[in-house]
């Protein structure tokens, strides 16, 4: 290893102040050079209020000194878009024609799930006038940052959150916005969060085809996009808006979720199909792509969404979904 990499990875764990993230973990380590032991380091100061700059500067050299072959180090900070900064390896956007069908819920339960596995989740809340993510996961703590960028809230499990919500004066307090207004705060909390490297981000978005979905689909590279649905859709028209939309914008439908699909009898074991016959086979051949699964009605879970606590739940269902996900997402490599 020469040794700029072992500068490199020295300073991966150095914890950024007041962030419980690492310069690492928000990729802030821009350049560094060592010629005759004298280490000279760029960090890019991105989302740090300035009163933290000389702590880190102080603990970003101490640590390079710490190493037999650095004699003296000198650190400098520049400013550096957050956009430029992040490394989102997969970005997956979680749709629907209609509301109320479960898109944040589904969006927050695959998001725990990714982070269960170990990977670095992000979520970032697209529904900017009816933002739902910081109840479900019981975060009510403003953003900090400096002029060039925010860093998005930890949840309990340590994933990142963006949310509207989070940035209000209050939590009851009502966005009321014209579309380009929208448009403009969803491509914020794209270009201007350091998200830093993540693996996975979802992005919750609001019901229907209109100017959040395509300000989603225009401005961010996605891997795909998820389609939530339940069996009392009377036609599978609303799936194949949202499935008409992604085509037209050249972006892969990954798969299609039946939310509220039945009860399970805890006495038999029989699934109840309170709202109807499924409609999982007939709305994933109207998107062609795969069913990834059919979530039932858990009341544990509209509890635990209540609650703040969602992280908290697992299900065999939702497994099973995560699962196919995974497997949808392999398939490509
Ligand atoms: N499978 C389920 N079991 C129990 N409760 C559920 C289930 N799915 C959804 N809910 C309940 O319905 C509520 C609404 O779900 P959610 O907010 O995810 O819908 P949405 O599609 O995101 O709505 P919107 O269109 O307003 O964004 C949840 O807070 C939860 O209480
Ligand atoms: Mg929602």
């Amino acid at each position: 290893m020469s040794i700029e990499e072992q500068v490199r990875k020295s300073l991966e764990k150095v914890p950024i102040p007041g962030a419980m993230r690492s310069l690492g973990q928000m990729n802030l380590v821009r350049s560094i050079e060592v010629k005759d032991g004298k280490a000279k380091i760029t960090l890019a100061s991105t989302a740090i209020p300035s009163q933290y700059h000389s702590w880190l500067k102080d603990k970003v050299a101490r640590t390079a000194n710490e190493l037999p072959e650095v004699a003296e180090a000198a650190v400098e900070l520049t400013e550096v878009k957050p956009k430029e900064l992040n490394q989102i390896q997969h970005t997956i956007a979680v749709m629907s024609g209609k509301g109320g069908v479960g898109k944040s819920l589904v969006a927050s339960l695959l998001a725990t799930a990714f982070a269960r596995e170990g990977k670095d989740v992000g979520i970032l809340d697209a529904d900017i006038t009816g933002p739902s993510i910081p109840k479900m996961f019981g975060l009510n703590v403003h953003p900090t940052g400096s002029e060039t960028g925010i860093l998005p809230i930890l949840s309990k499990s340590g994933i990142e959150v963006m949310s509207m919500n989070l940035l209000l004066p209050s939590e009851d307090e009502a966005v009321i916005w014209r579309g380009p207004l929208m448009s403009k705060a969803i491509t914020q909390f794209w270009e201007e969060v350091l998200w830093g490297r993540l693996d996975y981000l979802i992005i919750d978005l609001p019901p229907g085809t209109g100017d959040a979905a395509l300000t989603v689909m225009q401005t961010v590279p996605l891997t795909g996009v998820i389609d939530v649905f339940t069996p009392q859709d009377l036609t599978t028209m609303v799936v194949r808006k949202a499935v008409k939309m992604a085509r037209k914008m050249n972006v892969r439908v990954l798969g299609v979720i039946e939310n509220m699909s039945y009860l399970l009898l805890s006495e038999t074991g029989k699934k109840l199909e309170v709202f109807g016959r499924s409609k999982g086979e007939e709305m994933a051949k109207a998107s062609e792509a795969p069913l990834l699964g059919r979530l039932p009605i858990d009341p544990d879970l509209a509890r635990l969404c209540d609650e703040g606590e969602i992280e908290r739940y697992s299900s065999v269902a939702i497994s099973e979904i995560f699962a196919s996900l995974v497997a949808v997402l392999n398939e490509r490599k």
